[in-house]
């Protein structure tokens, strides 16, 4: 999501740390790591998380940093318990890491029972990590699936208060993260209360792992993976601002090397340091079943397939463009006309209604021609109960989605009938509020988009989104000033909406 900064002339302050950090590695192995300590034993100050869980299996993370001279390798335990005092271990497992894969440590559990919360620790010569919380997934009959769905936590621009909320909560199945889990931008450049590690634009293999390292010692972020199994994708933070398959608004090739280099290295720490299961081909859009209740599909709208932004409207009509690329597009229009779930719940980075009111072709506006397609599936096939989850946009939003909400032929506002199904836009947890979004006036935004139901464009927290038999049901969670520590209010916010084979909004 773009800042209405200018950023080429930013860039020349900051082009001589740039050019640094771009030549001190190519993907290369440091045999100590930045973060070593004195000699002694191993450490865990990353802390656990957990992720991607099915009726049998789930991704348990951590990572060790060794002390001293590092050895070339090191050999962790993982330890799965039914109980939180680890009297009950059901599992062992052995996960030998080293510095080509920064340390991190991540397997793959199966054979585990569904429905079934599980305790988690790791053990490295001697050291035992913290534990962590998880639990697998239902199958057949499931009577409820409730997420905390997040996005654009920016480690700069303030703390993760959403983060600390989550994960004093003990009634959700997972968390949903939708992408700009870090930023990659240098210091001073969108938010001032916390520094980053590495100070500058982050470029290289071992600027991307750095940056995540930091992100996992902040405590609210340790103690919301620690509670919950999370669900993530990437967006473009994780890359560079406004990325595409083939490059991003903000990546200068001319001191930050070539792009295939660049998301090569931010595409291989991700995979180290988030919970994810990872796939042969490195693609990140997948599907995660909660019984006979939602078939969840994670996609990736930002790299995987899509072409570049379009200058305007003119050239984003082209019928050709994609934003998810032809194999993402099949697999997705095959999972949710086969599926026998109740709800088919996507999560996904860019807004998909459309957002008339507002000249931004970062979104699913600059690809209408993929968003007519995937609506045509939907109403074709009858698919019913499709429910939108989207980040990226710092703002809060329910949306109606037809193919033409501003033509009283195709959609009425009043009633619903021809929204074919809904969206919900989760706030950032961090990043501040997008000042062109601010701006627009209600009545211009209220004429160009009567899809929109609901929008809140200035706080910081997360969306709860509660599924069960009769409806799906978004309620806004928010929270106080970012930028203070100790400001530990929260509220709950509206919530919206959809009931079974309704495809449209009501208030709840
Ligand atoms: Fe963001």
């Amino acid at each position: 999501m773009s800042t209405d900064i200018t950023r080429r002339a930013l860039l020349q302050g900051v082009g001589a740390s740039l050019a640094l950090a771009a030549c001190h590695d190519e993907g290369d192995v440091d045999p100590i790591p930045v973060d070593a300590g004195p000699p002694g034993p191993p450490t865990f100050v990353h802390g656990v998380a957990s992720g991607d869980p099915t009726s049998a299996a789930v991704i348990v993370w951590t990572r060790v940093t060794p002390t001293g001279t590092a050895p070339v390798t090191l050999t962790v335990v993982c330890e799965l318990a039914r109980d939180e005092g680890f009297a009950d271990i059901v599992q062992r497992a052995t996960f030998v890491t080293s510095a080509q894969r920064d340390w991190t440590v991540k397997l793959d559990l199966t054979g585990l029972t569904p429905a079934t919360a599980y305790h988690y620790r790791f053990v490295c010569e001697g050291v035992t990590s913290p534990a962590g919380r998880t639990r697998t997934t239902a199958e057949g009959r499931v009577d409820r699936v409730r997420f905390a769905v997040v996005t654009c936590s920016n480690y700069a621009a303030g703390y993760f208060h959403a983060y600390r909320e989550i994960a004093a909560r003990d009634d959700l199945d997972a968390v949903l993260h939708l992408g700009d889990y870090i930023y990659e931008y240098p210091d001073g450049y969108y938010g001032n209360t916390r520094r980053y590690e590495p100070p500058h634009e982050i470029v290289s293999l071992r600027d991307y792992r750095t940056r995540y390292a930091q992100a996992r010692r902040d405590e609210d972020l340790q103690a919301v993976h620690a509670r919950h199994p999370f669900i993530p994708v990437w967006d473009d933070h994780e890359f560079a601002n406004n990325a595409w398959r083939d490059g991003a608004d903000e990546h200068m090739a001319a001191w930050e090397g070539p792009w295939p280099t660049r998301r090569r290295a931010a595409s291989q720490a991700y995979m180290e340091w988030m919970p994810l299961r990872e796939q042969s081909d490195g693609r990140i859009y997948r599907a995660l079943r909660f019984g006979d209740l939602v078939h969840l599909c994670m996609l990736d709208t930002r790299v995987w397939g899509r072409d570049v932004q379009p200058p305007d409207r003119m050239a984003a009509a082209d019928m050709r463009r994609q934003i998810l690329g032809a194999a993402q597009e099949q697999w997705l229009f095959q999972e949710i006309t086969s599926s026998r779930a109740r709800w088919k719940v996507l999560g996904q980075q860019v807004l998909l209604g459309q957002f008339g009111a507002f000249n931004y072709l970062d979104v699913w506006d600059g690809y209408p021609a993929a968003r007519a397609r995937l609506f045509n599936v939907i109403r074709s096939m009858g698919v019913a109960n499709v429910v939108v989850l989207t980040g990226d946009i710092h703002s809060s939003f329910a949306m109606d989605l037809s193919p033409d909400p501003t033509n009283p032929m195709v959609y009425n506002p009043a009633t619903g009938d021809g929204s074919l199904a809904v969206e919900f836009v989760t706030p950032a947890v961090s990043s501040p509020p997008l000042p062109f979004i601010q701006q627009a006036m209600p009545e211009v935004v209220r004429r160009a988009m009567p899809h929109l139901k609901y929008r809140d464009v200035w706080r910081n927290g997360y969306l709860v989104l509660d599924v069960d038999d009769a409806r799906a049901a978004a309620t806004w969670m928010f929270v106080g000033n970012v930028t203070d520590r100790a400001d530990r209010t929260h509220d709950t916010g509206p919530t919206w909406l959809t009931r079974d084979r309704e495809n449209h909004l009501r208030e709840g």
